[in-house]
């Protein structure tokens, strides 16, 4: 990040935290984003004395939620109030594509429970088209994957990459124990993240299409 970007979302993240009231339950996303912003929560919490808890989309979040004192519980007994996310990359329509950090499936699940999303952006994640720079990423269960990428090549993916691991050998594993396939596709429309489902092994994808969210550009 700049020191301009960062400045931009940690305004952006005072506005959202601002809007959080005593007694509601949050669902929050991943990212740079959703850390700051949790990071307002937390002292808004403090200061405040506001009884407030999380729903946090990954293990990641949920370590940083402890590491600030945010009270945390799961969508097994609540469901959020609101949710606040990032994505990759925001189309005009408001479609999205998310899941750099692989947790796409618990956000996706997230946003599906809220009343309302607040999606968080810098201006560089607008797109007139989305796949225009990232490829879109694909949670299978990890026996489903040489049927699952002859499905994805007959839905027209150009490129299929198995999601390596960083500091050790092959693939990632998402907290849910599967692979996740960043695939490329010449075209994405509006019918795509149905077909993706619809493969048997696919878990969910990071195609967030006609999605009822608020996307707020940090400028
Ligand atoms: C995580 O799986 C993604 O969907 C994130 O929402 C996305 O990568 C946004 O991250 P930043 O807030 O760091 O831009």
């Amino acid at each position: 990040d700049t020191i301009i970007n960062r400045e931009a979302k940690e305004h952006v993240a005072r506005e959202i935290a601002a809007i959080a009231k005593n007694g509601e339950t949050i669902g929050a996303g991943s990212g740079s984003t959703v850390y700051l912003t949790l990071f307002e929560l937390a002292r808004r919490i403090r200061e405040e004395h506001l009884h407030i808890e999380v729903i946090p989309a990954s293990k990641e979040i949920s370590m940083t939620c402890i590491q600030l004192g945010i009270p945390q519980t799961t969508l097994w007994n609540k469901r959020p109030d609101w949710t606040f996310d990032g994505a990759d990359e925001v189309d005009p329509q408001q479609n999205l594509i998310k899941g750099r950090g692989g947790a796409m499936f618990k956000e996706k699940l997230l946003i599906r429970s809220s009343r309302k999303t607040f999606i968080i952006i810098d201006p560089g994640k607008r797109v007139d088209r989305l796949g225009s720079k990232f490829p879109v990423p694909v949670e299978i269960f990890p026996d489903s994957l040489a049927y699952a990428e002859s499905e994805l090549q007959r839905l027209g993916a150009s490129e299929i990459i198995l999601r390596p691991a960083h500091g050790k050998d092959g693939p990632i594993f998402t907290e849910n124990g599967n692979f996740i396939l960043d695939t490329r596709f010449s075209s994405i429309d509006d019918s795509l993240e149905e077909r993706l489902k619809k493969i048997t092994g696919v878990i969910e994808s990071g195609l967030f299409i006609g999605y009822d969210i608020e996307v707020i550009v940090a400028k």
